[in-house]
């Protein structure tokens, strides 16, 4: 389950007619599953763009991506794809659940279409339980509040059993309380699962509560500390 995450000089840049914006530089950085790191900046420093890297959302335009022993950066698309999916949990700031499903069709659509060896259905419930949402199985996203609709989203990102859950901003729509259940949840399911975990966020609080801190500006990696848990 553990697969270290390494990221050798990647860089990104987006084309925006004929100037070409670097919004990563350089970025060298190994990941382990065995600590939780948050990833913060301000606005625009380029924390999005490298956590969709990471969970192949994106790619880069330079630099090497390391999944364990896989070479990403050489991957075609149907492999990448298929990474994604075993290996990758990803959650929202906006939750991105489908409105028209049930919470238990939303922790199950990521296996929609797709060959799976454990029973889909008593593995959604039994997460759906863990994250406190057992009586909320059959109603649709629109009945629930934000914390509830993330703790979804939280379920889904965990059905395929993935080696990394990576958050962009999970707190960023919640009030402080929910915002707290949220990520005491994603360290215990982290703790529960063994699968590594990386956040994105703004908040210095929630960040202090990991057990490292990266510092991105401009794209760059101004400092990466691990400090004793808050
Ligand atoms: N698809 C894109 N096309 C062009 N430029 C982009 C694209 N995505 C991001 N950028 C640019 O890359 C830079 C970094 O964006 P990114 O979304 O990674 O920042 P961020 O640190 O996540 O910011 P925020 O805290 O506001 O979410 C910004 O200047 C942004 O405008
Ligand atoms: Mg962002």
């Amino acid at each position: 389950m553990s697969i270290p995450i390494t990221l050798d000089r990647l860089s990104k840049s987006f084309q925006a007619g004929r100037t070409e914006n670097q919004v990563l530089k350089d970025i060298t950085l190994k990941f382990t599953s065995d600590e939780s790191t948050a990833i913060v900046g301000t606005s625009g420093s380029g924390k999005s763009t490298l956590l969709s890297i990471i969970g192949i959302l994106d790619r880069q335009t330079d630099g090497l991506f390391f999944l364990g022993e896989r070479n990403v950066s050489k991957m075609k698309a149907g492999e990448l794809s298929e990474v994604r999916f075993n290996d990758m949990g990803f959650i929202f700031q906006q939750y991105h659940l489908v409105c028209s499903l049930t919470v238990l069709e939303n922790v199950l659509s990521p296996l929609m279409m797709r060959k799976v060896e454990f029973n889909k259905k008593e593995r959604a419930v039994s997460l759906l339980e863990r994250v406190g949402l057992k009586d909320h199985l059959h109603k649709l996203p629109s009945q629930l509040s934000g914390g509830q609709q993330q703790r979804v989203a939280v379920a889904r990102a965990l059905i395929n059993q993935p080696a990394w859950i990576l958050a962009d901003e999970p707190t960023g729509n919640l009030d402080s309380a929910a915002g707290e259940t949220i990520l005491a949840l994603l360290l215990e399911l982290k703790e529960e699962s063994g699968c590594g975990l990386i956040i994105v966020t703004h908040d210095m609080q929630l960040a202090q509560k990991m057990e490292r801190q990266i510092l991105i500006q401009d794209g760059e990696i101004l400092t990466d500390e691990r400090r004793a848990i808050a």
